[in-house]
């Protein structure tokens, strides 16, 4: 079959490498693509937000199941476009995808059908939303309502932060029109997880866990990004625990979606804090996790195209995952200055090497070529992705390949890894420092 993924990140590469094992793939595009998709499917030369451009592709390229990676097209309904003309796709309607596109609509949701989250307060009025700061004190989280790539959640240690945020996303509309309205959501102490299940609008099969690491820098300080490393399984998320996810969270959440008339479909990944009292929701997300993607797919043994389809077909309940007997962990390599303002177009060497090592899959999030180079072209540029049989063993080889980049325009962090590997050392006796969770990791 031919297949279209959409998007130009480090997930989309996991994605494109993953599905091109496939042997039901016969031909794989990537629209728009980067230098690294490009090794592994065709890239076309249209942007992930040219709606109409992508429906026109598949229409005229007669492209059998297109594969919508980030956000921005699921909330803007480009699966629903491809469904009405007949292209089959993976991914979340744009009333479904709201659980991410909508922080109110997903909080209120689980208000409804008593699914386990902070309080919150909805306000499109900021005097009203410092009132309610001024009743409930902080520590508190402003959240903006809407899209906000990833930088639409504030946690404020006082009052004061809380009022400027607020100024920010309402008054200076820092976030356009994402913070028309924001949420002022209760802070959860807890250590932090990411969870994915595919859906198919009944059934929830659940993929792996796993932890980003979203500040820029070692030890959790600096801006927080779209996340500079990650590794699978994260173990604060046992079997025991996995069944208490799915039970309280993810269940009801399928089923809520689908008597109030918004099936979802696709992947569907809920940033959790697992507190002492158990696990709470603190967002949903209608996509992979990047760079959580990266370690998912070094990991999964069984066919990702079918279970894909099988999310489209409604064919879920036959399908059962198989994954390897190994942890993942990927490291980032951003461009400097990024989260903030950066400089594109520097060369990277290094790659064949680093990617030559066993175990080890460079995956590119921001790059060109140009001129017959590998140049970075964005914030987020590499995914340096290893497998081994624990965390603490893919963290050394991750870290190995990462010595071979020559890149002196980039920067990553070196502590990728440092709970799970922790957890492993307290268990052996060999406790380094604890940390304690304030929602950065
Ligand atoms: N890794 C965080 C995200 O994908 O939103």
């Amino acid at each position: 079959m031919k297949v279209l993924v959409i998007g130009s990140g480090g997930r989309e590469h996991a994605l494109c490498w993953a599905i091109a094992k496939s042997p039901k793939c016969d031909e794989l595009y990537c629209a728009p693509g980067n230098a690294g998709i490009d090794q592994v499917a065709i890239c076309v030369d249209i942007a992930a937000d040219d709606y109409q451009g992508l429906v026109n592709y598949a229409i005229d390229n007669e492209v059998d199941f297109v594969i919508v990676g980030p956000e921005g097209p699921l909330v803007d309904g480009l699966v629903d476009m491809l469904e009405k003309v007949g292209i089959k796709a993976f991914g979340p309607s744009a009333s479904a995808a709201r659980l991410e596109g909508s922080k109110g609509f997903m909080k209120d949701l689980c208000a409804r059908h008593n699914i386990p989250t902070a309080d919150y307060g909805r306000f499109d009025e900021p005097d009203a939303a410092k009132e309610y700061i001024l009743r409930h004190h902080a520590p508190i989280v402003v959240k903006a309502d809407g899209l906000a790539a990833g930088k639409g959640v504030i946690i404020c240690r006082n009052e004061n932060e809380a009022y400027a945020a607020i100024d920010h996303m309402m008054a200076e509309r820092a976030f356009g029109s994402a913070g028309d309205e924001v949420i002022i959501e209760h802070f959860m102490a807890g250590e932090e997880a990411s969870f994915f299940v595919l859906v198919d609008g009944e059934t929830a099969v659940p993929l792996r866990s796993a932890q980003d690491h979203k500040p820029a820098f070692d030890g959790g300080e600096g801006p927080n990004t779209g996340g500079m490393g990650a590794y699978t399984p994260a173990p604060v998320i046992d079997e025991a625990m996995t069944k208490v996810i799915m039970e309280t969270i993810i269940k009801p959440t399928v089923k809520a979606m689908a008597s109030e008339g918004n099936p979802y479909k696709g992947v569907l990944y809920a940033g959790l804090m697992i507190t002492e009292e158990g696990p709470l929701l603190m967002e949903y997300n209608a996509r992979f996790g990047d760079p959580e993607c990266q370690a998912l797919m070094v990991t999964l043994k069984s066919d990702i195209l079918d279970a894909l389809i099988a999310c489209a077909d409604g064919t879920l309940k036959n399908v059962k995952l198989q994954w390897h007997d190994s942890a993942a962990l990927t490291v980032v390599m951003a461009t400097t200055g990024y989260p903030g303002r950066y400089e594109s177009g520097s060369e990277i060497k290094g790659l064949e090497a680093a990617d030559a090592i066993d175990g080890v899959v460079v995956f590119h999030a921001g790059t060109r070529m140009d001129n017959g180079k590998v140049v970075a072209d964005g914030g987020r540029v590499l995914g340096i992705t290893a497998t081994a049989k624990n965390v603490a063993e893919a963290k050394k080889l991750a870290y190995t390949a990462v010595d071979l980049i020559d890149w002196p325009e980039g920067f990553y962090r070196s502590d990728i890894g440092w709970r799970a590997v922790n957890r492993s050392n307290i268990k052996t006796g060999h406790s380094s420092h604890g940390r304690h969770n304030t929602h950065r990791t």
